[in-house]
């Protein structure tokens, strides 16, 4: 596997890939890897990609001034061993400062449509970091195509419209959450859980999956009543809610009634660790 730091490497290595006729694939992640991000190279893997990229970059513009960015977990050893395994051809761990300049001055920004709701609405500049990181990334690499995972819905949803919206020509692949057997999403914050606050995040799934039960059983269900059970629970396991939202689940915008392609998506605390979660229905 080669590893890159220099953004300008990478991309003369890309270059030569693409004219000797591969097929690239990029997956980016801010590392601390996990099966969740495993399962992305695996899905790069089942579409053919001859060379898989993984990005391992804890990206400071899409942190808030009062979130984890110092505090978020790093081990390029672990994860380049994990990269090895899983079938990545490559690894590119650039540092903050080349891929940003001290003057750095020009942004990705969507307008709102997508990004002023959920996550958006609670972390100012948010997808503002991570669309404008994304589009450096692909422009450096080139990907024939990207992978993402459905865990970070908006995310991906914001990616596409971006993809769309300034013809990058990258197909975006969103790959399913990856799950511990408890129902409990992977993420690598799950890292900052005590053993309790790892027992009350339990809950989230057991909402969602309550909620596609309703829908599975009734063929929709009126969101304002269902939401509300929804908040109940996830108050009663001892979380704080952030948000619970059912959204259409191409545009964002909000429905009032759960059914087929919608989806939920929530966000808690669980004492002062923020973890979000979601469902198609
Ligand atoms: O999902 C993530 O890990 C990050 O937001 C991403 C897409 C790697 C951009 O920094």
């Amino acid at each position: 596997m080669r590893k890159f730091e220099d953004p300008e490497t990478l991309r003369s290595w890309a270059r030569k890939a693409r004219l000797a006729g591969k097929k690239i694939a990029l997956v980016p992640t801010m590392g601390a890897l996990h099966e969740g991000h495993l399962s992305l190279i695996a899905a790069a893997k089942k579409k053919g990609a001859d060379e898989i990229v993984v990005s391992v970059f804890v990206n400071p513009t899409q942190f808030g001034p009062k979130e984890d960015y110092a505090q978020y977990p790093r081990d390029h050893v672990a994860d380049a061993k994990k990269c090895v395994q899983a079938g990545a051809t490559a690894i590119f761990f650039p540092t903050p400062a080349n891929m940003y300049a001290d003057d750095h001055s020009t942004w990705v920004i969507e307008d709102g449509a997508l990004s002023g709701s959920l996550c958006g609405a609670r972390r100012p500049g948010h997808f503002r970091g991570v669309c404008t990181v994304v589009a450096k990334l692909f422009n450096v690499v080139q990907p024939d195509f990207a992978v993402f995972g459905q865990k970070d819905f908006q995310q991906a949803t914001i990616i596409r419209r971006m993809v769309r919206d300034l013809s990058f020509g990258v197909e975006i692949v969103v790959a399913p959450i990856v799950r511990e057997a408890t129902g409990l999403a992977l993420s690598s914050r799950n890292a900052y859980l005590s053993a309790d606050e790892k027992v009350r995040a339990l809950a989230l799934s057991a909402t969602l999956k309550d909620l596609k039960a309703g829908v599975a059983a009734k063929g929709k269900l009126v969101w304002k009543t269902a939401r509300a059970r929804a908040v109940s629970a996830l108050e009663k396991a001892g979380l704080r809610v952030d948000y619970v939202e059912a959204v259409d689940a191409e545009n964002l915008k909000p429905v009032k009634t759960l059914k087929a392609g919608s989806a939920v998506l929530l966000a808690v605390f669980d004492g002062k660790t923020r973890l979000i979660d979601n469902c198609l229905v």
